[in-house]
């Protein structure tokens, strides 16, 4: 069934690529880049004179949250990718305090983070990474922005934080902490001798141990600067076409998804010159969520969880339990997201009893 229909996978890590299309977007300057947006979080918080106070929304991937921990004193307040804005009556910084906002899936518009800084003062940090390129990115006017790298640009490792109101950046760490990035880009290249030779599960095998343990070390690595291998394929920008491809290809699917009564999309629409990183889909349970996710991987079709939360906010940690994100990216075209609708449906039916 797979070579019928000629991809022999969907999901998971971005794999080695040596195309850069132009046009391209370029990186904000000037800027300050780390290996990881975890690093640069951590350089903001160590630059200020006393312990740092961090606000973090509750939905987002508690491995940054405790990674920070380590530099700041980690305050939650409420939010929901389904909202428009956060639950504002539990954001309550002092004007020293560094805000993380988050511009879920790059659909989000700027205008109610916009307004609620006109009466509150603090440091805001914008965190870019899943559209380091919307509107709301490059029109920025928040203190610090910040771009995981590697979630949207095959690079192994790298982050981006800059300054849209021309603060100053942190000094660029001295720390060499590399390994776990030398690991990931192995598996990278690893992936893309899998997918585009052999399908050769020796391979497969090792691209997914090279990730798993690269992942691991890049969690644990001190904060250092962006490697030289990320950093040479950073220099390229990012081909325009990889964002319209994206929102192109989530656009279908949420049409090809209409009837799916199992799941609904997290967000039907976005702004304009926004493009959306993955169409997320919210399950009615965690059982119906898991039993998809398995089936889907049955099928070669990879979904991550985004995110694994661990806060106190109810409402972030249910839906951190019933989500699950279909990739939409560059990588795919307008005939896996037929793919991918075509076994979301199939397995509805299979299962209708089962999950029930
Ligand atoms: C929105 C967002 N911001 C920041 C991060 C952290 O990025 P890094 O792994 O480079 O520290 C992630 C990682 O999942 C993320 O999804």
């Amino acid at each position: 069934m797979t070579m019928e229909w000629g991809r022999i996978e969907i999901g998971s890590m971005l794999h080695w690529e040596t195309e850069f299309p132009a046009p391209v977007w370029s990186w904000p300057e000037p800027a300050a880049f780390f290996s990881l947006c975890r690093h640069a979080l951590e350089a903001l918080c160590g630059a200020r004179r006393t312990r740092a106070t961090l606000w973090l929304p509750s939905f987002f991937c508690f491995e940054v949250a405790r990674h920070c921990q380590a530099v700041a004193d980690i305050r939650e307040y409420h939010d929901d990718c389904r909202w428009s804005e956060p639950d504002w009556s539990t954001l309550r910084p002092r004007p020293e305090d560094l805000v993380l906002a988050v511009n879920y899936f790059g659909v989000r518009s700027p205008e109610p983070w916009n307004r609620w800084r006109q009466n509150n003062s603090c440091i805001l940090v914008e965190d870019h990474t899943q559209d380091p390129f919307s509107e709301w990115a490059r029109n920025s006017t928040s203190n610090y922005a910040v771009c995981s790298i590697r979630k949207t640009v095959p690079v192994p490792d790298g982050a981006i934080l800059w300054s849209p109101t021309g603060n100053a950046l942190p000094e660029a760490p001295q720390a060499m902490d590399w390994n776990g990035s030398s690991l990931k880009a192995g598996a990278m290249l690893y992936k893309r001798s899998y997918l585009s030779e052999t399908s050769d599960p020796d391979l497969k095998a090792r691209y997914r141990d090279l990730q798993l343990r690269g992942e691991e070390m890049l969690s644990r690595s001190a904060c250092s600067a962006i490697s030289p291998v990320a950093e040479a394929i950073v220099s390229f920008g990012v081909p325009k076409f990889w964002r319209e491809r994206r929102a192109a290809n989530t656009r279908l699917l949420i049409t090809l998804l209409n009837d799916f009564s199992d799941a609904q999309p997290a967000f039907r629409t976005w702004p304009e010159r926004h493009a959306p990183f993955v169409l997320p889909l919210v399950f009615p349970s965690t059982a119906a969520r898991d039993h998809y996710q398995d089936a889907m991987r049955k099928e070669n079709i990879y979904c991550p969880v985004e995110w694994v939360c661990d806060t106190t906010d109810p409402g972030a940690k249910d839906l951190s339990s019933r989500i699950l994100s279909i990739s939409t990216d560059h990588r795919y075209s307008e005939t896996d997201m037929r793919r991918i609708a075509e076994v979301m449906q199939r397995v509805g039916c299979e299962s209708h009893v089962e999950i029930n």
